[in-house]
């Protein structure tokens, strides 16, 4: 499998674009010429959308007569393609982070852009750091990566890369603070300089570095201004600081002014009109024309727009004979041609090497033939009126594969979990008793008679346009949906081997599920895709042995996390630098299961930590290249570390690398993972895990001087299993300069 990827990926590169500075100076000088020949007419179209349902995707620009650009189409989202079909429901970016596999992450990046290249989509909306998910029940944190800015920021440049080696323009969003449903189009983020640098921009810089065509400001407000007309976050940090050589685009209706936008450094407003208010209320448009011309916004500025505008379109190459848009979002999406391909067994790929083990008590995994198996819960099953029955996926009925809102893909199919057990049973020669409601009884009926129950439980969420069961986008709490804790108590009464296999969003409060002495295992399947059932029973019955990490914490109680959404209009960010893992490892608090914790079939041991790190203390400097100052992206040396598979099977490890700064550096979390590499190994072998450092790796941000520094001192190196199984620890020092 990992071959057949490689080769999709190299295929996806070969016909790729010219990486780099140099790919965007060609890019500049064709835009250029380019802008020479547009009216100003045509020059504000093409930074304008042509109104919500004006074109046949969910933006549309205006097209010009004076030279051979298209009216571009920007579509949603970061799992899959919007309002078409047939397109692939690919697993969620929070279950693509659960993998912690830089090549899975590349290819379904890669697949996702052939498919909206395919269906001649410009500009794919995907993929998503904001929501960071400093909030574990922000509504929007599974379109993301990670909590973690370190794998957030590896899921942003291996996606983007992949998208845009098959010829689409990314777009890495929301940028920025954009950490909650709630309010989000009144709200606003107050965040510190410090916290900002190093958790909420930090995967950003990766996205700008893998030469994103586009960023999209969000519906919040940042220190009070809005996003989309912030020149602190748009002209100073995003295109001064972190060198970003696209363009920006507002969210859908996140412009609230015409000039002050385009002084901040907006590029492009979406959709073009307010579908709020009577259509017709644009910014922009000949409003930009007026603008400039009783000069309350320079000409110059205007013609940066189009030029980033233009350069994001040579730079992907899609001036050469790049499809037409095969598809209207408003006409059930129908498309013309099937990109499908066999995306599937990609889907399958990312869903099963996601899945999370959190317990397995007496072996009880992977199954062996079991004679009677109980399936149980509504979650196993597909919704009867049909896996796309709900709008934009707005409701929690069946299997949960995705959440809802935006970032969602009609399914082509959905394999459930019940259809895919079904068919193994039958191999097998299992008996299976199924019990696809939510009602305790009928699922303890349904345990008492096999000698193994599998209960599913759900917790779902998305954005707050639409309200589900009470939650507004945002979840009310951390607790399974339907009545979850009660069905596993039920049934767990009456069955010895109780296994509970989790749906979610995000974490939930486990507590009540592990008091019950039967429930013998936990899997932790997240948002799978449509290719549920399969993955699930890979892992399941054991034809590949688990190997997914938590991306995030998940707590003893709701509280322990010390953040949630906020009713109140204004979020201050009191978190600070302490979201997730290193909130818990400041504060002393136990979680449950830690960030980056997941069991396997096999057992790994670790020796032979090998640090070979050297820097020069103090600040980066040099020439601002595309995600910020040079000299950040400079290699300082790899810590490697051998990994054995001492146990009976094959599996993969995700080693990971943990950083402490020295005591120099003002207050900074005890550890922040620095590094990882997932290592397949079979039983007996070794392989040596790398983790390469950067300059970046080994800084925190300076706010008086304005810089990322390296201090000077003793770095601690914690190398392990998880953010708390640490197996190998070492040091390293940098003298002061
Ligand atoms: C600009 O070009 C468009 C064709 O794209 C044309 O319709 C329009 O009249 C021109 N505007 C001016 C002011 O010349
Ligand atoms: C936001 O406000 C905080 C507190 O005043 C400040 O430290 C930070 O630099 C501001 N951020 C931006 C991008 O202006
Ligand atoms: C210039 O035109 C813009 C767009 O119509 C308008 O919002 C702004 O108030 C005008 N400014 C001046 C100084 O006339
Ligand atoms: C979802 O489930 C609820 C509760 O059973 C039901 O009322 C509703 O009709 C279902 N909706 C869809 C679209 O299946």
């Amino acid at each position: 499998m990992q071959n057949l990827l490689l080769a999709l990926a190299l295929s996806a590169a070969a016909e790729g674009y010219v990486a780099g500075s140099a790919g965007w100076d060609a890019a500049y000088a064709k835009a250029q010429i380019a802008l020479q020949k547009l009216n100003q007419t045509e020059k504000v179209g093409l930074a304008t959308g042509v109104t919500w349902e004006g074109g046949p995707c969910v933006g549309n620009t205006y097209a010009p007569e004076s030279i051979d650009y298209p009216s571009l189409c920007l579509q949603d989202g970061p799992l899959g393609i919007r309002f078409a079909n047939p397109v692939t429901a690919f697993p969620a970016g929070i279950n693509a982070g659960a993998t912690w596999d830089r090549d899975l992450l590349y290819a379904r990046g890669a697949a996702m852009g052939r498919e909206s290249k395919g269906l001649g989509i410009h500009v794919q909306l995907g993929p998503a750091s904001g929501p960071l998910g400093k909030n574990p029940d922000g509504g929007r944190n599974w379109e993301g990566f990670s909590v973690d800015p370190y794998l957030s920021g590896v899921g942003m440049e291996e996606t983007i890369q992949g998208m845009q080696d098959s010829g689409v323009q990314a777009c890495a969003k929301h940028w920025l603070g954009n950490e909650q449903e709630h309010h989000r189009e009144t709200m606003s983020s107050n965040v510190g300089d410090r916290a900002t640098h190093e958790l909420y921009l930090w995967p950003f810089m990766n996205a700008v570095k893998a030469n994103v065509a586009s960023v999209m400001c969000s519906y919040n407000k940042f220190n009070q201004t809005w996003a989309c007309e912030s020149d602190a976050i748009l002209n100073k940090l995003l295109k001064d600081e972190l060198g970003f050589k696209g363009y920006v685009v507002s969210d859908w209706n996140a412009q609230h002014t015409g000039v002050n936008s385009a002084l901040a450094g907006l590029d492009m407003t979406m959709p073009g009109s307010d579908f709020n208010t009577p259509r017709g209320n644009i910014f922009w448009d000949s409003n930009l024309v007026q603008a400039v011309s009783n000069g309350s916004v320079p000409q110059s500025r205007l013609d940066d727009m189009v030029t980033r505008i233009l350069a994001s379109w040579y730079l992907l190459g899609q001036d050469q004979g790049y499809p037409e848009v095969t598809f209207s979002s408003w006409d059930g999406g129908k498309a013309t041609v099937d990109v499908t391909a066999d995306h599937g067994s990609l889907v399958r790929t990312v869903a099963r090497d996601s899945i999370v083990l959190l317990k397995n008590e007496d072996d009880i995994l992977p199954l062996q033939e079991p004679q009677i198996l109980a399936i149980i819960g509504s979650d196993a099953a597909v919704n009867p009126d049909g896996p796309n029955a709900c709008t934009d996926r707005g409701c929690n009925n069946g299997t949960l594969a995705m959440g809802w809102g935006s970032g969602t893909a009609e399914y082509p199919y959905l394999i459930d979990p019940l259809s895919a057990i079904k068919s193994q049973a039958e191999s097998d020669g299992t008996q299976i008793i199924q019990s696809t409601t939510d009602s305790a009884t009928a699922g303890a009926e349904a345990a008492a008679a096999a000698d193994t129950a599998v209960v599913f439980i759900t917790s779902d969420a998305g954005e707050g346009y639409i309200t589900v069961e009470g939650n507004a986008g945002d979840r009310n709490n951390l607790d399974p949906w339907h009545n979850g804790n009660e069905v596993v108590k039920a049934v767990a009464a009456k069955s010895d081997n109780v296994i509970v296999v989790v749906h979610s969003v995000g974490p939930i409060i486990l507590e009540t599920i592990l008091a019950q002495p039967s429930v013998k295992a936990i899997v932790w399947a997240g948002l799978p895709g449509q290719e549920s059932g399969n993955a699930l029973v890979d892992v399941l019955y054991g034809s590949t042995s688990p190997s997914g990490k938590l991306p995030y914490t998940i707590a003893k109680q709701f509280a322990d996390y010390g953040a949630s959404w906020t009713a109140a209009l204004d979020d201050n960010f009191a978190e600070d630098l302490l979201v997730d893992y290193r909130h818990f490892d400041q504060n002393g608090i136990s979680p449950r299961y830690e960030f980056g914790f997941g069991l396997s079939y096999t057992s790994f041991e670790y020796s032979r930590l090998a640090i070979n790190v050297a820097a020069t203390a103090g600040p980066s400097n040099g020439p601002v290249v595309p995600g910020g100052a040079e000299q950040l992206f400079e290699s300082v040396g790899t810590i490697s570390v051998l990994v054995q598979n001492t146990g009976e099977v094959p599996g993969a490890e995700v080693a990971q690398l943990y950083i402490g700064l020295p005591d120099s550096a003002p207050s900074t979390p005890p550890k922040q993972l620095r590094g990882f590499d997932k290592l397949l190994l079979e039983p007996e072998q070794s392989g040596m895990a790398t983790f390469e450092l950067t300059r970046r790796d080994l800084s925190y941000w300076d706010v008086q001087e304005q810089k990322w520094i390296i201090p000077a001192g003793k770095f601690t190196v914690y190398v392990g299993s998880s953010s708390r199984d640490i197996r190998q620890h070492g040091e390293f020092s940098i003298a002061s300069s």
